[in-house]
């Protein structure tokens, strides 16, 4: 039997086929946002903005990543094979929709010749849909807090403070700045579960891996917590699709739409979770044990745990955990794109940046950290260089490798709450380069195993909806 695997992430959506006999993947199809659909000028996957805490995207983008990453998987594998399909979105971004978008979701349930950009365009009450690297709503944050009781109450009724980046934080912001396109939202969705809902023709429920990224769900009673929607912003209650909870049946199945790729319609449509609990069941660590380093646009730490408990700094975060239970993580913000501005500062390619740099510079105590991005484990406004390091004269070796032990030293420092481990499994594009993986067995003094598959967040939806079959 056959599933596919849909990931949506910050710069590419993929589509993955998982071989659930043979337990192996069959075949993995690719869109660059910025490289093949130039036309919503998202180079790095988000709008352009001179405000830089303010990251936004195109949502219409999505839709035809999600039309063009299908018509490639069509030309690769015979679709008509596959069995059910589960995915998987990057965290926190949201969208906001108008009651039109029943017309369109009533399109995609009937079939139609017209593209999904097409179909969805002019449902949503805001064009331009805030992604996970926003860090405009401190102050939301902060007034947040306030009407619940402070940070601490936060972290333990949904496992973090109020988080620039989290949607809750991110919705009171435009219910603020723009409040008759809120009073027009009928519903909000995250980037998860709106291609869930596109791909079903039907408004699709908030899974608790990603809907615990919220700050809205209660993970104590795994639903939406009424007292933090009313701080939140006016009706929001209302406004939120319903929570889905592992062991759930799924009540989705695929769009008459999408014959048009070959798959059969009315096969099941698992409800998409957030890319990093997805990567921690595509990983295999979704029982407690191993630790995961997901090295993508952001890097993550995360495992699955066996007990609620929150990170006393307030920086990590505690998730759903989609095979049951929570995961912990922590976030750091100026992962590849970082890497990738050094890279291009030093003028050099892959191979020097993933070998030859750490040949030259066997370990030492080299650390720079690359603020290219304002930061947020821990906060710190985007200033581009670290002023600690003397970037004037270091060698270009020196300069990968001390950039590589801060990122790797900073992420130990910050994930200390979260426990030790002995097995570290690491995941993502970075995951490839040598130096980088001798770089984490060393700071965290563990084994590093890598992981067949890069692809863990697809790999882990198609997991899920094989699980949906059985
Ligand atoms: C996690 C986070 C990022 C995004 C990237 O909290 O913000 O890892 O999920 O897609």
């Amino acid at each position: 039997m056959y599933t596919l695997g849909i990931d949506s992430s910050t710069q590419s959506i993929k589509a993955l086929v998982y071989d659930t006999d043979a337990n192996k993947v069959v075949v993995t199809v690719n869109v660059n946002f910025g490289k093949e659909l130039p036309e919503y000028g998202c180079k790095d996957g988000f709008l352009p903005n001179a405000d830089p805490l303010v990251k936004e995207s195109n949502p219409l983008m999505w839709l035809s990543g999600l039309d063009l990453v299908l018509s490639k998987l069509q030309k690769a594998f015979d679709t008509s094979k596959i069995a059910a399909v589960g995915g998987d979105g990057q965290q926190h971004g949201s969208v906001y929709l108008k009651s039109d978008w029943q017309k369109a979701l009533s399109e995609v349930s009937s079939g139609s010749d017209r593209s999904l950009a097409e179909i969805f365009s002019g449902v949503f009450s805001r064009e331009r849909s805030p992604i996970w690297m926003d860090g405009s709503t401190s102050v939301e944050c902060r007034e947040i807090e306030a009407a619940i009781g402070g940070a601490r109450k936060m972290q333990e009724l949904t496992g973090s403070p109020a988080i620039e980046r989290f949607t809750g934080p991110q919705i009171r912001r435009f219910a603020k700045l723009s409040p008759e396109k809120w009073e027009n939202t009928e519903t909000v969705h995250l980037v998860s579960s709106f291609l869930a809902s596109v791909m079903s023709g039907a408004s699709a429920p908030i899974d608790i891996g990603d809907g615990a990224g919220m700050n809205l769900l209660d993970l104590n009673t795994l639903d939406w917590h009424a007292g933090i929607c009313a701080a939140t912003a006016p009706k929001l209650h209302d406004r939120l699709p319903k929570v889905y909870r592992p062991n759930d049946k799924t009540p989705l199945s695929l769009a008459q739409y999408f014959a048009k790729y070959g798959l059969k319609p009315g096969i099941p449509v698992v409800p998409f979770t957030g890319d990093n609990p997805a990567s921690l069941v595509g990983t295999g660590a979704d029982k407690p044990g191993i630790a995961v380093i997901s090295l993508g646009t952001s890097d993550v730490f995360f495992a699955a745990m066996d007990r609620f408990q929150v990170d006393p700094d307030g920086y990590g975060h505690v998730f759903g955990n989609p095979s049951g239970g929570c995961m912990s993580l922590a976030c750091i913000k100026n992962g590849s794109l970082a890497r990738e501005k050094v890279r291009e500062m030093v003028g050099c390619d892959y191979r020097f940046f993933d070998e030859t740099a750490f040949e030259l510079v066997p370990f030492n105590d080299l650390k720079a950290f690359p603020y290219f991005e304002s930061e947020i484990t821990p906060l710190h406004p985007a200033t581009g260089l670290d002023a600690n390091f003397n970037w004037d004269t270091a060698s270009d070796a020196e300069k990968v490798v001390a950039v590589i032990r801060a990122q790797i030293t900073n992420m130990f420092e910050r994930t200390r709450w979260i426990g030790s481990f002995d097995v570290i499994r690491v995941t993502g594009g970075a995951s490839r380069s040598r130096g980088i993986r001798d770089t984490i067995a060393t700071i965290f003094n563990a084994k590093v195993e890598t992981l067949v598959v890069p692809d863990s967040a697809a790999l882990g939806g198609a997991i899920l909806a094989a699980r949906a079959l059985a």
